[in-house]
C-alpha cells in the first residue's frame, strides 16, 4: 500500500474513533496537528510519513477515551500492524505515541527527532488563537468558570490537583500550563511558531483584564 492511501485509510479511522469528543480530542485537532507536524518535519528535515502518522493517531490511545491507556495503544497497534508492514517504523510511530501520552505532568523527552516534531506540533495546538478556545471550550465541559479573580494558579505539577477540574478557572489555566510551553518546545522552528502564539495569548490576557475591570478603576 502506497504512504498516501495509508493516510487516507488512517484519516477515516481517527474520525471513526474520536467521534463526536468536544473536549479538545476531537478530529479537527487531529487535523490541525498533523497538518503543523508535517510543516515542522519539512523545515526540519524530519520523516514527514512517520510524523503524520503519529500525529494523527496521537489522541486515540487517549486516556481520556478508552478503558485504559494499555488498551487505547493496543488498539493503535493493531491499526499500525493492519496498514504497515515495516516493524520498526511501526515501534517508531509508537514510540512518539506512548510517551506523548504520557505528558500531563513532566513526562519523559521524546527520543528521536519526529517524536521532538510531533510533540511541538500538539503544543502548538495548545496556544495562541485556537489555543485559546479550546481552553475555554474544556472548561465549559468541565463545568469550570472562565475567571474568579478570588481563585489563584496552582502547581501544575501536582498532577492530581491538577485533573481536578472542579478548581480552578480557564484563566489559570494559562498561567498552570499554556504560558510555560514555549520554554519546552524542542525544535528551532517549533520555538518560533510558539513564540508568536505566546505573545498573542499575552495580547489576550491584557485585553480580558483590562475589559474585566472595565469602569472599576
Ligand atoms: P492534548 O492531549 O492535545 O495535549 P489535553 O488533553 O491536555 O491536550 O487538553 C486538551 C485541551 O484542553 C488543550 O487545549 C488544553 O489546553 C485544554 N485543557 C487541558 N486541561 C485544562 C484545564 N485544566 N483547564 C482548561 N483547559 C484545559
Ligand atoms: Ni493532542
Amino acid at each position: 500500500m502506497n504512504e498516501s492511501l495509508i493516510i487516507a485509510q488512517t484519516e477515516d479511522f481517527v474520525k471513526d474513533q474520536l467521534g463526536q469528543d468536544t473536549t479538545g480530542h476531537d478530529w479537527w485537532h487531529s487535523d490541525r496537528v498533523r497538518n503543523t507536524a508535517a510543516e515542522i518535519a519539512k523545515i526540519e528535515s524530519a520523516d514527514v510519513f512517520v510524523c503524520t502518522m503519529a500525529a494523527l493517531l496521537h489522541d486515540v490511545a487517549d486516556e481520556k477515551l478508552n478503558p485504559s491507556k494499555e488498551e487505547g495503544l493496543l488498539k493503535v497497534r493493531s491499526w499500525l500492524s493492519s496498514n504497515l508492514t515495516d516493524e520498526q517504523q511501526i515501534n517508531h510511530i509508537m514510540m512518539i505515541i506512548e510517551t506523548m501520552s504520557f505528558s500531563g505532568g513532566g513526562g519523559e523527552p521524546m527520543q528521536t527527532l519526529e517524536g521532538q516534531v510531533v510533540q511541538d506540533a500538539d503544543r502548538l495546538d495548545a496556544l495562541g488563537a485556537i489555543g485559546i478556545a479550546r481552553t475555554f471550550i474544556f472548561s465549559g465541559a468541565k463545568g469550570r468558570p472562565a475567571y474568579d479573580p478570588e481563585v489563584s494558579p496552582r502547581d501544575e505539577s501536582l498532577q492530581k490537583e491538577y485533573r481536578d477540574y472542579s478548581k480552578g478557572t480557564a484563566i489559570n489555566h494559562f498561567y498552570e500550563k499554556l504560558l510555560k510551553l514555549k520554554f519546552l518546545m524542542n525544535t528551532t522552528y517549533g520555538r518560533k511558531l510558539a513564540e508568536e502564539r505566546h505573545d498573542f495569548m499575552l495580547n489576550f490576557l491584557e485585553h480580558f483584564y483590562k475589559e474585566w475591570n472595565q469602569g472599576s478603576q
